[in-house]
């Protein structure tokens, strides 16, 4: 995976808990009672602060020991974890219980996945330490929260994908052995970004984090729109950087940004697995309750990707970028590739639209400023008013269907 867009807004965790079943998944995570979980995840926490947890002299950012970064807390924004009911994805990617699983096609994509185009390409230089050592002051905290981000959402990917891939090697071989290659490839993604952290002298303890962080449960569906969303937001977010910093080399401030071109395909390739997945599954593509979930899933991530980016523009603004209008070139460019298979899409270019993300950028400011619930209940509820703005917006038809002759229809645009 590569986006840190995943997390899902307040309403997307709603419904996800609503879902949330005592699943008979066997990871060793997911079988944590999630309160267990939550206490052992404090305490832990709490051990590792009262070993004296030391300062990093530069940034200010805590440590959990010498060269490892305490975790950022999670919140409604931060990348998470996910699990899922295992036994029913054995169902979902079965060709015995569902012909419709394109066997060919899934073929042509393992062999794509073994080829392994990457396998070379992330190689580091010396280069790298240098310009790390370069990025001083308060753009090197905002460089180093970038990186944890990016890798604990590259990490998430990496840890739903491996399990996937062992729990379907009985049922599915062929989905079983495209999920591993997909982990391995996110497991490089994380590692390299968790690399480059530690040329900051910040790396992450991504087995603490394994163990002790929040897993969040989704339906295998929910788990399908989101990744497919995830990795095509993620190939959006990584090729719109790189281009921009091929015509603009001097903004390039570290060289994890070069690695952007080749890397990005992969995520395109884990999304077009995805694709196939959800061909397979006429339901979960063509009623109107799919359409529903569609744009949901949209609009969780469209947002949380434009009120990430713009509680820290200085990131994006240091490489260059105006957050605005790189996050609305991501969100139209995701919007048109996703509606290729999804059955409706948000219309992202209806003025309003992009009117109801600054008023939800707004609150979100307000809000992380209010202290208490007097001061938050107005913002929430205005918050829930933009949402649902953009959820009654007309939405745009798209998928299988004939191209719109009206110029003037939104549909024409996709
Ligand atoms: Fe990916
Ligand atoms: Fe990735």
């Amino acid at each position: 995976m590569a986006s840190q867009t995943i997390s899902m807004s307040a309403t997307a965790r709603v419904a996800a808990r609503a879902s949330l079943r005592s699943s008979r998944d066997t990871s060793r995570i997911a079988r944590l009672p999630k309160s267990a979980a939550r206490r052992a995840a404090s305490s832990a926490r709490l051990a590792v602060r009262a070993a004296g947890a030391a300062v990093d002299q530069e940034t200010g950012i805590k440590k959990m020991r010498e060269g490892i970064k305490e975790a950022a807390d999670e919140n409604l924004l931060t990348p998470r974890f996910y699990t899922t009911d295992f036994d029913e994805m054995e169902q979902l990617f079965s060709t015995e219980i569902n012909p419709n699983l394109d066997e060919a096609e899934l073929v042509a994509i393992l062999q794509e996945f073994r080829e392994d185009f990457n396998q070379k390409h992330f190689v580091r230089n010396d280069s790298f330490k240098k310009a790390a050592d370069g990025i001083t002051g308060e753009s090197r905290r905002i460089f180093i929260e970038f990186l944890e981000r990016s890798c604990t959402a590259e990490f998430s990917g990496f840890l739903l994908y491996k399990e996937l891939g062992r729990r379907l090697k009985k049922t599915a071989p062929v989905c079983a052995e495209i999920f591993t290659l997909m982990s391995r490839d996110e497991a490089r993604h994380a590692g390299f970004l968790n690399k480059a952290m530690s040329d900051f002298n910040l790396a992450l303890d991504l087995g603490f984090l394994t163990k002790n962080r929040q897993y969040t449960f989704f339906k295998p569906k929910f788990i399908i729109y989101a990744t497919y969303l995830s990795e095509k937001i993620g190939y959006w977010r990584y090729i719109s950087i790189y281009r921009h910093l091929q015509e603009n080399p001097n903004d390039q401030l570290y060289p994890l940004f070069q690695y952007f071109e080749n890397w990005c395909q992969d995520e395109n390739r884990h999304g077009d697995f995805f694709t196939a997945c959800l061909k397979a599954r006429p339901e979960f593509i063509n009623d109107w309750e799919a359409k529903l979930w569609a744009r949901f899933f949209c609009l969780s991530v469209y947002v949380t990707m434009y009120l990430n980016d713009h509680s820290r523009t200085e990131f994006y603004e240091s490489i260059g970028l105006d957050t605005t209008q790189f996050n609305m070139h991501v969100i139209h460019q995701t919007n048109k590739t996703t509606a290729q298979i999804f059955p409706q899409v948000i219309d992202t270019y209806n003025p309003k639209f992009k009117e109801y993300l600054d008023n939800l950028r707004d609150i979100n400011a307000k809000l992380s400023k209010a202290q208490s619930p007097m001061e938050k209940a107005p913002l929430i509820a205005g918050f829930a008013a933009n949402l649902l703005g953009v959820a009654l917006m007309k939405p745009v038809d798209s998928g299988s269907i004939d191209f719109v002759e009206d110029v003037n229809s939104p549909a024409f645009m996709y």
